[in-house]
């Protein structure tokens, strides 16, 4: 048995397929056009590993995707690949559009194709997992309740614009096409392999390099955090069983002011690997321009998930946030390839 699975050099998408080889032997055929945020060197521990296909290719290439579908079968595709940050997206929106919504268009259309000549048992089984967001329910006020699924869509950033697009075409291949879909929608992930661009891993790597630690506005805008582990076990478990048609919120109750987790980040280093000079790296947190359209508040409702399919987190956000802190300690060569470019070049030197 195999599967496919999109963008899987990624944060999420690594973390995924390295939880997957863990506990199963099903082979993984990886898809990846690495953008800058994919990263091979996150999928190092699987080098020779047969278990592993690494395909650079693009999700919008229908040939290459037609020929990776009919040469490896797989029984189900799970689609991480996506642009992912708010503030590249506010930046230069096209590449948003050209792979969240044409890319993943264009995967529909050929995994459309190939499904529909599937033998009747191979078809009722295959599904098509799409990894969405819960920011294209948009923000929400201090005191209204989290997002459940029923919520309307009203995404405000060209991100969450072209996810939500993203997922009413997964939506309409069910309803239009009756394709085996299943959508799981999940709030802000952290943890290992988290591209430092993102707030977490961003807090970390300039607390370490003695650099301002950026908040926009006042900090007090809230999301709401789930370890990346636990949202990879929230997709197992959608896949396996997982009523096809459906969407799933995922998250973890662990809702937090930006202030509040920058500040959780410095006591946590200023424990673990304190300045030289005694003092808090609380004093390196600067109040930068606000994000134009800042979302204030997300959060999720995910008791459908845990009632239906007895899903659970296994990490508080203590726990979690702990554990992301003492990863990028031990490994910071990991962010130093980032930061200055070399993973580009480790590519190359290793691959090509
Ligand atoms: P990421 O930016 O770290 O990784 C995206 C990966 O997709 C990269 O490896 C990139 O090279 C690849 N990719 C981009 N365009 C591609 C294309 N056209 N063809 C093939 N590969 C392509 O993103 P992430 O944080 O790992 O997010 C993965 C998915 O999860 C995304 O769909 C995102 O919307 C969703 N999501 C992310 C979060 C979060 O907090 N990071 C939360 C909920 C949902
Ligand atoms: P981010 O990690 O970019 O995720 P998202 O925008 O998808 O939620 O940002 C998380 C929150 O942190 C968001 O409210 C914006 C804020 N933020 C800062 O205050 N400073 C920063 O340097 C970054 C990158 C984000």
């Amino acid at each position: 048995m195999t599967i496919l699975v999109t963008g899987g050099a990624g944060f999420i998408g690594s973390n995924f397929v390295l939880d997957w080889l863990a506990g199963s032997n099903e082979t993984v055929v990886n898809l990846d056009v690495l953008t800058y945020a994919g990263n091979r060197q996150n999928l190092v521990s699987l080098t020779g590993d047969a278990r592993h296909v690494f395909v650079q290719g693009d999700i919008g290439d229908t040939t290459l995707v037609t020929h990776l579908l009919n040469t490896h079968q797989p029984r189900a595709i799970l689609n991480f690949a996506a642009e992912s940050h708010v503030d590249r997206s506010i930046l230069g929106p096209s590449e948003f559009i050209k792979t969240n919504v044409v890319g993943t268009f264009n995967l529909l259309e050929a995994t459309r194709a190939y499904w529909g000549n599937l033998p009747d048992d191979q078809k009722a089984a295959f599904r098509f997992l799409h990894v969405s967001t819960d920011e294209v329910y948009g923000s929400l006020s201090p005191d209204a309740p989290a997002f459940t699924e029923e919520h309307p869509y009203e995404p405000n950033s060209p991100y969450s614009a072209s996810k939500a697009a993203s997922d009413h075409l997964v939506r309409a291949y069910h309803h239009t096409y009756g394709m085996p879909v299943l959508t799981t929608n999940c709030s802000n992930n952290y943890g290992p392999y988290h591209f430092p661009e993102k707030l977490i891993p961003l807090v970390i790597h300039n607390a370490l390099a003695g650099k301002p630690l950026p908040i926009y506005g006042d900090g007090s805008q809230v999301r709401d955090w789930l370890y990346v582990s636990d949202h990879c076990s929230a997709i197992r478990t959608v896949l396996a069983n997982g009523k096809v048609g459906e969407t799933y919120n995922v998250g973890g109750w662990n809702e937090k002011r930006n202030l509040e987790v920058v500040k959780t980040l410095c006591a946590l280093l200023d424990e673990l690997s304190p300045r030289a000079d005694g003092q808090s790296y609380a004093s390196q947190i600067t109040f930068v321009r606000d994000r134009p359209g800042h979302d204030q508040r997300y959060a999720i409702d995910a008791r459908k998930l845990e009632r239906e399919l007895g899903w659970k987190p296994q990490e508080t956000f203590e726990t979690g946030i702990r554990k992301t802190v003492q990863w990028y300690l031990a490994n910071q060569a990991w962010v130093a390839n980032i930061t200055s470019g070399q993973y580009r070049q480790w590519v190359d030197t290793q691959y090509t």
